[in-house]
């Protein structure tokens, strides 16, 4: 299948869809009227260039093209997507989606970033109703894995599975949202805690900073890993959701929120909203803001990836995928060293100079160990029978800078394998530099007994097999070499 998708509006939104696009091997053709438009995306690009490939532990594919066209017919001609990211008015949205409709190829899908129209009134005198979907995204698209997938009651299941096949290969969480509604999910539960938050500043209770202080010291870090529900439920104890309902559930009863009121916008609130804002945050500029976002997103993510968790296991499902764009799902050619490795040193792995932390190299031999264990069958279900490899010796040579955003390959040889022993020769690639080696020497330990055992068979097989090959390799340089020693 060709990968072109169309960006219709290249604003802050559409400009994070073309770099989710873009990063993920798509080619991207975009129409955006104003003048402005090469030079708004330009930025977004280097931002979501900086941030998103190091939320994978896999390599992103080889970036796609980018091109921008005069007019929505040439920019949706050929494509397989597009993305609709408009300005929010029914008149104009209706207007773009028939121009769109008027070339596109009818298996195409339009996804549509509105926050706030149904499907059913955007496809309102639609040439094809059903190619017509809500796909609402939260920004910076490039990071956040939620996109709300409306279709409406007028709809092709077809598309609809296919869409939410292309928006996982995207690396995102499509959510399938079964019943239209203005504003989806999301935006309304926002929507309720902007009117609250309003009503505390006009009151005077609180000031912008508090409103954040406490949900960024609180809860805010609870729901991103949690949610509302899940939460609630560990907070009502070993008794779970019934015992938290009875006990608070009356207490919405009483006189604590303002519900459906909404403050008027008098030039009084909006004076004091915006000047408790720049008192709050007007010492940094909007790009420093953003990087700060983006380290703090991605410094979350990666934790919850640790975890295997919310949106964290939704990365680590995409770095799967990502293995398999790579050929790397199998132990591959093993006459040659094994690609264990193949990923882009994230943000949160450099230290005040910029280059990748000392420890950091140790996890990315750790991960091609990890990775070539799993590769001759010792995997968590292995492990889970009892036996497993334990690293008794490391050695690590620095030999050239990594930085954030460096593009690494580990190839690791086996430079024996036999009985409990296993002694790995690691390389560590940018291109053509060689930055770093690491040689581990691990012992196949029994679980139950923490004493060095004998591998299954199958295991000891597969791994007898790389050995033999790799036994006909040259030694590596450095292999062997004591700390110190230079040759
Ligand atoms: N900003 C958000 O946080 C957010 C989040 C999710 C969804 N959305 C939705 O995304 C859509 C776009 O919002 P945005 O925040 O990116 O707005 P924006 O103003 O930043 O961008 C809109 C872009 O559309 C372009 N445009 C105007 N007329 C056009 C036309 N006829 N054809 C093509 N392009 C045209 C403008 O030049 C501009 O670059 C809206 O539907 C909005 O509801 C916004």
């Amino acid at each position: 299948m060709t990968r072109t998708a169309a960006i219709i509006g290249g604003g802050v939104i559409g400009g994070g869809w073309a770099a989710r696009f873009l990063l993920n091997g798509w080619d991207v053709r975009v129409f955006d009227p104003s003048p402005e438009a090469e030079a708004t995306l330009a930025p977004v690009l280097d931002q979501a260039r900086r941030a998103l490939p190091g939320l994978t532990d896999v390599a992103l594919p080889p970036e796609g093209t980018l091109s921008f066209h005069d007019t929505i017919a040439d920019a949706v001609a050929g494509v397989n997507w597009v993305q609709e990211s408009v300005p929010e008015r029914l008149e104009l949205k209706h207007k773009v989606l028939a121009e769109i409709q008027d070339t596109l190829d009818p298996e195409a899908v339009i996804g549509s970033s509105t926050s706030g129209f149904k499907p059913s009134e955007l496809q309102q005198g639609a040439k094809d109703p059903t190619q017509i979907l809500v796909t609402h995204p939260f920004n910076p698209v490039y990071l956040m894995p939620l996109v709300e997938v409306v279709p409406g009651d007028t709809h092709d299941p077809r598309a609809v599975a296919w869409a939410k096949e292309v928006l996982t290969g995207l690396g995102m969480f499509p959510l399938h949202v079964r019943k239209e509604i203005d504003a989806h999910i999301a935006d309304r539960f926002l929507e309720a805690v902007w009117r609250e938050a309003l009503w505390l500043v006009k009151d005077g209770i609180a000031t912008t900073e508090e409103i954040d202080e406490a949900i960024r010291m609180g809860f805010g870090i609870r729901w991103a890993q949690m949610g509302l529900f899940d939460t609630y439920r560990t907070a009502g104890g070993a008794a779970g959701m019934r015992h938290f309902l009875a006990q608070f559930g009356p207490a919405l009863q009483w006189p604590w929120t303002k519900l459906m009121d909404v403050p008027e916008f008098t030039d009084e609130l909006v004076d004091l909203i915006a000047g408790q804002s720049d008192a709050q945050s007007g010492h940094m500029t909007i790009p420093e803001m953003l990087a700060a976002r983006d380290d703090n997103l991605v410094g979350l993510m990666r934790a919850l990836k640790a975890n295997d968790w919310g949106a964290g296991a939704v990365l680590n499902a995409h770095d799967g995928a990502l293995r398999d764009v790579h050929g790397m799902e199998g132990l591959g050619d093993v006459s040659k060293p094994i690609l264990t490795v193949k990923r882009t040193v994230p943000l949160d792995w450099t230290d005040y100079n910029g280059h990748m932390n000392e420890a950091r190299y140790l996890q990315a031999f750790g991960d091609a160990t990890d990775r070539f264990m799993a590769l001759i069958g010792c995997d968590a279900d292995y492990i889970a029978t009892g036996g497993s490899y334990f690293t008794a010796e490391t050695h690590i040579r620095h030999l050239d800078e990594a930085l954030a955003g460096t593009l690494l390959e580990v190839r690791t040889q086996v430079l024996a394998g036999a009985g409990k022993k296993l002694h790995l020769f690691h390389e560590m690639w940018a291109n053509d530099r060689l930055l770093a080696t690491g040689e581990h020497f691990l012992l196949h330990v029994s679980l139950e007994t923490r004493k060095p055992s004998e591998p299954a068979p199958q295991i000891l097989a597969t791994l007898e097999r790389v050995a033999a090959a790799h036994a006909a390799l040259p030694v590596p340089e450095g292999a062997g070499r004591a700390v110190g020693q230079r040759p």
